[in-house]
């Protein structure tokens, strides 16, 4: 009986992993040191492309973010963005330098991916994913996982790309019924997915589900769509995500659900090499089951989970869009639209929160269902606050505990 994670692996591109795979965190949450501490651990894991010219601007300190502000200056104050456009060679140059450098520092062990969210929809969708999709493929990212939209252009906007087969490509579902639609797009391309993320309810970020998402289960949802693809006669990996707290909850849907790995991410957030700031991985670890919600305020139209207290909710700061203006459709995001009108009017309801501002700051404190379980993996010290684990700790308590045990981490 294979009792723990370490007793399986994962073949992709003919090449074996540790079946765990740290999910994208934007924005540069999942950040190139937490992500290559998993890689170098045999793992798989994701960088996020969200915002990665500001991103960009404070690694390397290069000043696209500036550039960009001067150049709309104009339009600061006018409730009318559709005039801003992002400039596509500097999009290309702050993906290409960011995703160059992790890559020369990956050990080789394991597979450093790219999460790449449809819905940062930059005011000219498929002109700025095509440009970021195929600057990662240019820089060498080992492969790239699609998500937060339908992406059912996304592999046509790469296929003229010389890495377009030998890169690994996957895409993140909610359903079968989305699958579906994404597979027809990708047979007309002639290029199917090397592997699929399921994800759940339970995970932190954005949902793909609507407001009855709590009545899905990911393991009914994982079952689904293996029946799919065995009916499709299709053998593409399932990696299940969302929920997956312990070693023993990962070896449960590997072994008796049949997926490939698991997909994780609220365990990371407190890893000393993740990006979140240290007081803010101490609130996520003295979060309780009701601090956390589901709710509409991010302007994508997703559902997202997040803390109850951050700031993000009730902060209402004027749009930066000049200088982020990722959300931005044709000229519009519901926070810009919100927050021209309630300068009008200030009784009009406030719903919406500036997701690209906040996410920068960290004071959008998104995260799964489990993260009131955080403090059960490590232990309080002498001052009160939490010790925080290595990723490595994190890691292995994966791929190693059995059961529903967990191996705290504790200060060395
Ligand atoms: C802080 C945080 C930020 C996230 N950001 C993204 C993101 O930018 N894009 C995305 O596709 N998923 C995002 N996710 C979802 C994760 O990649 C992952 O699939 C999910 O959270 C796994 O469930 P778990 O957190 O219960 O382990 C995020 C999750 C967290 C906790």
């Amino acid at each position: 009986m294979q009792n723990c994670l370490n007793d399986f692996r994962m073949t992709l591109g003919g090449k074996s992993y540790a079946p765990l795979m740290l999910g994208g965190m934007g924005v540069n949450i999942s950040n190139d040191n937490l992500v290559l501490a998993v890689e170098k651990l045999g793992g798989m894991a994701h960088l996020s492309d969200a915002l990665l010219m500001d991103v960009s601007d404070r690694q390397f300190g290069t000043n696209y973010s500036a550039q960009k502000t001067r150049c709309y200056k104009s339009l600061i104050g006018n409730p009318d963005k559709s005039d801003m456009k992002f400039d596509l060679a500097h999009v290309e140059q702050a993906t290409k330098r960011y995703i160059e450098d992790v890559m020369s520092r990956a050990s080789g062990n394991g597979l450093v991916l790219l999460n790449c969210m449809e819905k940062l929809t930059m005011n000219d969708s498929l002109a700025t994913l095509k440009t970021r999709l195929n600057a990662a493929l240019d820089a060498g990212i080992g492969g790239i996982t699609l998500s937060a939209g339908l992406h059912l252009s996304s592999f046509k906007l790469m296929a003229d790309n010389k890495r377009f087969h030998d890169a690994m490509l996957g895409t993140i579902v909610s359903s079968s019924r989305a699958l579906n639609l994404f597979l027809r797009k990708a047979a007309a391309v002639g290029r199917m997915p090397d592997y699929i993320v399921v994800e759940g309810p339970l995970a932190g970020g954005h949902l793909g589900f609507g407001p009855d998402w709590a009545e899905h289960k990911l393991e009914n949802i994982v079952t689904d769509v293996k029946n799919f693809l065995a009916e499709k006669n299709l053998d593409i990996p399932v990696v299940a995500a969302g929920g997956i707290f312990t070693g023993g909850d990962a070896v449960r849907f590997v072994r008796d659900i049949g997926a490939a790995g698991v997909q994780v991410a609220t365990r990371f957030t407190i890893a000393k090499e993740c990006a979140i700031p240290d007081p803010v991985k101490q609130i996520y670890l003295n979060a309780n089951p009701e601090d956390v919600e589901v709710n509409m305020f991010s302007p994508t139209g997703y559902p997202m989970r997040m803390l109850k207290s951050s700031p993000a909710i009730t902060s209402e700061i004027r749009p930066a869009c000049e200088t982020y203006g990722y959300i931005l459709n044709h000229g519009e995001c519901s926070y810009v639209k919100e927050w021209y009108a309630r300068q009008g009017d200030a009784s009009l309801p406030h719903g919406k929160c500036c997701i690209c501002s906040h996410m920068r700051n960290y004071k959008l404190w998104t995260c799964g269902t489990t993260v009131s379980r955080l403090k059960e993996t490590t232990v309080r010290l002498p001052d009160g606050t939490w010790h925080l684990p290595s990723a490595e700790d994190i890691f292995n308590d994966y791929m190693f505990s059995t059961g529903d045990d967990v191996r705290v981490s504790k200060p060395e």
